[in-house]
């Protein structure tokens, strides 16, 4: 069964990552999420689409790391299915092409979320970080500014980035200008390695702030978060 948009969050498709941000992500707040390489961001951001897609929500997804088929591809192999909602237009997925912005991608990329966000509830881009590569900082700022209008007229906007793409300094504004905030990375565990979420800022939520989530990804499933105490053990 389809639910209706009734809630002011949406689930990340894990009730006890729910827990841990303070029920999802909020309705019409800027986030960013931020990792290094394999640190489970696209699987994360997909868990979420699709909860947002469940939720009854409209998507625009503009990608930087897959063609439509090959996130399809990539989707399945997760259980999530999105076809039907291609077909139908709740979910509209655009491949960024870098290559052919001619330095311009930042602002080609942001007008074109303008304009889908006018028809759409949510905006994932996954990764931002080719098209920032030799932008200036304001022009990096500029971007998350500018996203951040369009939340306050109620679309949700999530932006996902690779760790190395920018540096403290930078994040840190950039983080002031978001409202959330979630920060993953991999770890050494014993014998295995783990990932862990770090929910640097959530709206709304401060007891939430600074909380810590461990989990695999299991092919077929997702994200399955286990216990830090046996991450660590
Ligand atoms: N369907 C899947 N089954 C098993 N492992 C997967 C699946 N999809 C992705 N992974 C693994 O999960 C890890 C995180 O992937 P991903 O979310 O794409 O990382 P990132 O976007 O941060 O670079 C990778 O090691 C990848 O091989
Ligand atoms: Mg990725």
């Amino acid at each position: 069964m389809e639910l209706v948009k009734t809630k002011n969050v949406v689930s990340t498709g894990s009730t006890e990552l729910d827990d841990k941000i303070g029920g999802g992500i909020p309705i019409g707040s800027l986030s960013l999420i931020e990792g290094g390489s394999h640190s489970g961001k696209s699987v994360f951001s997909q868990q979420l689409l699709w909860g947002s897609l469940r939720n009854g929500f409209t998507i625009s997804l503009f990608t930087s790391e897959n063609t439509v088929k090959s996130l399809m591809r990539q989707m399945q192999s997760l259980n999530i299915d999105v076809q039907t909602y291609l077909l139908l237009g709740r979910l509209r997925v655009f491949p960024i092409e870098v290559s052919q912005s001619k330095g311009e991608a930042l602002d080609d990329l942001l007008t074109a979320i303008q304009q889908e966000s006018r028809h759409s509830d949510f905006i994932f881009v996954d990764a931002l970080t080719p098209c920032i590569v030799g932008s200036p900082v304001s022009a990096v700022l500029g971007y998350f500014e500018q996203s951040k209008r369009l939340c306050s007229d109620g679309t949700t906007v999530i932006t996902i980035m690779h760790s190395h793409a920018i540096d403290r300094d930078l994040l840190i504004r950039i983080q002031a200008v978001c409202d959330a905030h979630l920060r993953l990375r991999t770890e050494n565990a014993g014998s295995k390695l783990v990932k862990i979420m770090e929910v640097a800022k959530i709206r709304g939520a401060s007891k939430n702030t600074g909380n810590i989530i461990s989990f695999e990804i299991e092919p077929g499933i997702g994200m399955r978060i286990i216990p830090i105490s046996k991450a660590n053990g």
